[in-house]
């Protein structure tokens, strides 16, 4: 191509690539949302540096972190573009759970019809317990070429093994507060906003109240010294989360994620 055509070119194509990359590349064809990150995160964060005697000191027993650039997903990520998960999984089932704290309720539908008809932005007057999640109970037949694929976080607690639960989940929707055991979460594409209390600080919140209902109905009245340590996760970042810590998610993107459960 003569180079005074593509000069002109150059400025008319540019804003067009960018869009077809924010939906093919950066965030795999998934829908992103509009919802804010918070004013400042305060999960302490640290980097592919952090030793795993220093993970094991400050962090494992005691506080979450957040590990940015310890492991490379950019295979695992290619591989879970909406395109490419629809061709592969398109016609399996996948099992939805409902979207509260004690979450009973499972739905088995076809992965391309949970991907059509139920990914979509959460409804905020919906109760948590009348959405439907697609996290956890993932057929391992089916789905374990892809995850041999993930590289998880590289610490382990001693004498735990990990396991891992996939999701895919609309902008709004989340999990609300409750407790485990340790463990990871990473997000693949989009972007998640995590809520996280010790475990002797039982949060104010109704089971069956998504985490959006809760962030608009119940933090704002929180006085500074009650509010949750949180902080948004992006790919690349990995959050780490100690035995019995509360924790409530919100998705502010249309998300694909893993959590690896130490137990
Ligand atoms: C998992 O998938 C395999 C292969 O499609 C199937 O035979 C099996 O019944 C599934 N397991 C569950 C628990 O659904
Ligand atoms: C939450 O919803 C479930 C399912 O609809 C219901 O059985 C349960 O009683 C509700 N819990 C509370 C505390 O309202």
């Amino acid at each position: 191509m003569a180079a005074a055509p593509r000069r002109l070119l150059l400025p008319l194509l540019l804003p067009l690539a960018w869009a077809a990359g924010c939906a093919a590349s950066l965030g795999g064809g998934w829908a992103a949302g509009a919802l804010p990150e918070e004013e400042r995160c305060t999960v302490e964060r640290a980097d592919a540096s952090l030793t795993f005697p220093r993970f094991l000191q400050r962090f494992a027993f005691s506080r979450p972190v957040i590990i940015r650039g310890a492991t490379d997903n950019s295979v695992f990520q290619a591989l879970c573009t909406k395109d490419k998960l629809l061709g592969a999984f398109g016609d399996r089932l996948v099992r939805l759970s409902t979207a509260n704290t004690y979450s009973y309720r499972k739905v088995d539908v076809p992965f391309q019809e949970y991907v059509e008809h139920l990914l979509k932005p959460q409804d905020p007057a919906a109760l948590g317990s009348d959405t439907l999640y697609f996290f956890g109970d993932n057929n391992f037949t089916e789905w374990g070429p892809l995850f041999q694929k993930y590289v998880p976080p590289p610490f382990r607690i001693p004498g735990t093994r990990g396991a891992y639960s996939f999701g895919i989940a609309g902008v709004g929707s989340g999990v609300p507060f409750h407790w485990h055991g340790p463990g990871y979460s990473e997000v693949i594409f989009g972007r998640k906003r995590w809520f996280l209390y010790p475990p002797d600080k039982t949060p104010h919140f109704h089971p069956n109240e998504t985490t959006l209902a809760w962030l608009h109905h119940t933090y704002p009245t929180l006085p500074p010294g009650e509010r949750p340590l949180e902080c948004t996760i992006h790919p690349g970042e990995v959050l780490y989360f100690p035995d019995r810590w509360w924790h409530a998610t919100l998705n502010l993107d249309t998300s694909v994620f893993i959590s690896t459960f130490l137990g």
